[in-house]
């Protein structure tokens, strides 16, 4: 009798683990006043996985997006070494990282990998494509 053969466990590639713990983190986001879920995840070089949403207030300009959020829980645990982020958005578009976090990226993580995924596409950039010309200025020497 031919015996068949065990289906495979699915095997995610690093690239669908991040995107995949973004897609998680949406569900986490309190958007109260914008109504706009954002997810974010960032991979350390130690292979931890820091997960963010966007965290609104009725002070609107305390407002945190969901990349600051991770990338800050990232580096207050002690993840230095940033390899990648990924940010989604659930109307299924590409959701670009707006200015401050492109300048918290540019200062924390400046090698990082930037994964943008869509209904339609999944882009990879970087912070100088992201952000060219930017300010940058060396922190005093303690
Ligand atoms: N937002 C993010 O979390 N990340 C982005 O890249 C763009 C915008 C949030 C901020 C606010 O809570 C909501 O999306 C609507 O602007």
């Amino acid at each position: 009798m031919a015996r068949k053969n065990p289906p495979l466990p699915k095997i995610e590639t690093e690239i669908e683990r991040l995107i995949n713990a973004s897609r998680k983190a949406l569900a986490f986001s309190r958007p109260l006043y914008s109504g706009f879920r954002v997810g974010a995840a960032v991979e350390a070089a130690d292979g931890r996985i820091f997960t963010g949403s966007n965290i609104e207030n009725a002070s609107l300009g305390l407002s945190v997006c969901a990349e600051r959020v991770s990338l800050l829980k990232a580096l207050s645990e002690g993840a230095a070494d940033l390899k990648a982020i990924a940010v989604v958005c659930e109307n299924g578009e590409t959701c670009y990282p707006c200015g401050s976090c492109r300048q918290m990226l540019l200062e924390f993580a400046p090698g990082i990998r930037i994964i943008l995924p869509s209904e339609k596409s999944v882009k990879v950039l970087t912070i100088g494509e992201l952000l060219p010309l930017p300010f940058i200025k060396e922190p005093p020497k303690r």
